[in-house]
């Protein structure tokens, strides 16, 4: 092998694999950093890598792409995993993917690299979207091939004059981006300890005493203003980090169900994405009728899993997206969300193309609903159910007859029991 591509992020276990693939492949190592707003010294990051011997360490400011083309996305179709996390990682490793394979190609390597061992979701992010893009470039994960521990890889990076004091006190494995923080492993792997504060950087406690009181403007779904005041996204994202972070917003305690079919337990500081999803929502409540808003959920649901299982450049997903996308043309207006103690409440929505109607709403005077057409169409809705219960009364007064039985013989156990 001549030439391999590897994702570096300065860390240990990608500045031991420097070294490592380069004898076992007897290859140049060309290390690629990808900023997605990780906060990180890279620049530092980059000569380290040389230093180590990469034969070449190219930065690439990915933060725009990422938030155009993941972060909106992601927005537009609400996407949560399991209820609870954001996608943050998730949603940034098509990207580096992506930009592996854009720098392997344009450098005519054999193969990409990234640091992933073999229990974690972002493997199969990686090795999927580089599969999807470039089906023939190879791909070499050292730490599912090598067998070392923390220890022992501190171990080799000292004997082979790679620095470690950085890594070295750290207990947690933290992976962060625009979009939020993930943290795990070190004390929280027991799922009963409570997150020591010491793990959080971007939400803080004591939170501030005061409610702050906040607009999101949105046009077409895109967050476009804080407080009437327009900022590209990527600002209102920083933004929203600090300001909801100062009132403790987006802490995420997820006891989360790998793809690899492993439960862990991972703790996510999300502040900007746990409002602007919050308030998306909310002004799609108010702008988007009923069975649209029902349906989208249940695709909403499926373009997360997707994203969380690797498949972000599947067709179901790219299918997904444009149809998020239709949906968002009138989801537009402004949302007031109320940030205190750890939460973000909407209190407040208006839109131009709002659907609520006061006067079909409301139950003072100016009441401009029909009722007198709420009898027939009553009478029209549980027609179906209606007729099926004429048509077997027997057995229908039957199965309620077993199930009450059910009912009873259960307190009768109960009872027995309790004697
Ligand atoms: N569990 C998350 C996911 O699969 C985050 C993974 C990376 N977490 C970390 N702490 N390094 O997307």
């Amino acid at each position: 092998m001549k030439k391999i591509v590897l994702a570096y992020s300065g860390g240990l276990d990608t500045s031991v694999a420097v070294k490592w693939l380069a004898d076992k492949y007897n290859a140049q190592i060309i290390a690629l950093l990808v900023d997605v707003g990780q906060g990180e010294d890279l620049v530092a990051a980059r000569e380290k890598a040389c230093q180590i011997g990469a034969a070449k360490a190219i930065l690439i400011d990915a933060r725009k792409e990422f938030v155009n083309d993941y972060i909106i996305p992601a927005v537009t179709a609400n996407a949560v995993y399991e209820d609870a996390y954001p996608l943050t990682t998730a949603l940034s490793r098509p990207l580096i993917a992506k930009l592996l394979v854009d720098i392997a190609q344009q450098e005519n390597a054999d193969a990409i690299a990234h640091g992933c061992t073999g229990k974690g979701n972002d493997q199969v992010r990686f090795d999927v979207s580089t599969r999807t893009l470039a089906p023939s470039l190879k791909i070499i994960a050292p730490a599912r091939e090598w067998d070392f521990t923390r220890e022992t890889a501190i171990e080799y990076a000292k004997k082979n004059g790679i620095p470690t004091e950085i890594t070295h006190k750290k207990p947690y494995s933290i992976d962060a981006n625009l979009w939020g923080r993930s943290i795990e492993c070190g004390v929280l792997e027991d799922a009963w300890v409570e997150p020591p504060e010491d793990i959080y950087e971007l939400t803080a406690k004591p939170y501030a005493s005061e409610a702050e009181y906040i607009d999101v403007y949105f046009e077409e779904g895109i967050p476009l203003k804080i407080n009437d005041k327009g900022y590209p996204f990527m600002d209102i994202i920083m933004r929203l980090n600090k300001l909801a972070g100062a009132h403790g917003v987006g802490r995420i305690d997820h006891i989360e169900n790998r793809l690899v079919g492993i439960k862990s337990r991972e703790i996510y500081e999300a502040p900007a994405a746990q409002v602007l999803l919050t308030a998306h929502k909310a002004l799609e409540g108010l702008t988007l009728p009923r069975e649209l808003l029902h349906f989208k959920k249940m695709m909403e649901q499926k373009f997360s899993e997707l994203t969380y299982y690797g498949l972000w450049f599947s067709p179901l997903q790219k299918a997904l997206q444009s149809f998020m996308e239709t949906t968002q043309k009138t989801v537009t207006g402004n949302v007031r969300c109320k940030l205190h103690q750890g939460t973000c409440m909407v209190v407040g929505r208006k839109s131009p193309f709002s659907l609520y109607d006061k006067a079909l709403a409301t139950y003072d005077k100016g009441d401009a609903f029909d009722h007198k057409s709420a009898e027939g169409f009553i009478k029209l809705w549980g027609l179906d159910s209606q007729t099926f219960a004429e048509v077997n009364m027997d057995k229908y007064r039957a199965g309620q007859k077993n199930n009450n039985k059910g009912i009873e013989n259960v307190s009768e156990t109960l009872a027995k029991s309790v004697k």
